[in-house]
């Protein structure tokens, strides 16, 4: 009788224990603190609104994010120095995965599914110069977005490379 008595104190006693342990381990966490931390409110802060009277140099982001593609005209027009700075900077920026021969052959690319584009095939040199540029520029299904990699010039320069390039059998 005494024992199972005893037994049954036990048992009640076990979620005092559990709770005790529990406010033991949790003694000094203050989690919810993390959130009030210096680096965690700089992010909260609303970033300034830019002045109206602002005027991007160069072709900003958010002008060629919000701009309708097929409307972007190409600042250049074929010229061997246009070709040429497009195919310097071609080197630079697009080689490595659509390949020497522009045919979505490079070696990098050659690990991207679905593989790069053939840059001399109809499908892309059949679309306007502008959505060819937004398309490079911003990123396009899984195209990588160049925009912070190849100045604006360059990629104008680029397209009137593409379109000079004969195919080399
Ligand atoms: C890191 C690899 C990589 C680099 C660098 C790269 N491309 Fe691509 N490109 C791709 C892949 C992959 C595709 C196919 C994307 C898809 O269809 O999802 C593609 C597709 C394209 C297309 C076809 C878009 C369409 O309408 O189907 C164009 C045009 C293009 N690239 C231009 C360029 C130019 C110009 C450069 C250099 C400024 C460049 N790319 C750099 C990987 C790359």
């Amino acid at each position: 009788m005494k024992q199972s008595g005893r037994t049954g104190w036990g048992l009640r006693a076990l979620p005092f224990f559990a709770a005790l342990i529990a406010a033991i381990m949790c003694w000094g966490c203050n989690y919810g603190h993390m959130y009030d931390g210096d680096a965690i409110k700089a992010f909260k802060k609303k970033m300034p609104d830019m002045d109206k009277r602002s005027i991007p140099l160069d072709d900003g982001y958010e002008t060629l994010v919000k701009s309708d593609p097929i409307k972007l005209k190409n600042p250049l027009s074929y010229s061997k120095q246009s070709a040429e700075q497009g195919r310097v900077a071609y080197g630079y920026f697009c080689v490595q995965c659509h390949g020497v021969k522009l045919d979505g052959r490079g070696t990098v690319g050659q690990s991207f599914a679905p593989l790069p584009a053939d840059l001399i095939s109809d499908h892309v040199l059949s679309q306007p110069d502008g959505l060819i540029y937004s398309r490079m520029r911003l990123g396009f299904k899984r195209h990588p977005a160049l925009f912070p990699t190849a100045s604006a010039g360059d990629s104008w320069a680029i397209i009137v490379y593409m379109r000079s390039v004969k195919r080399q059998p």
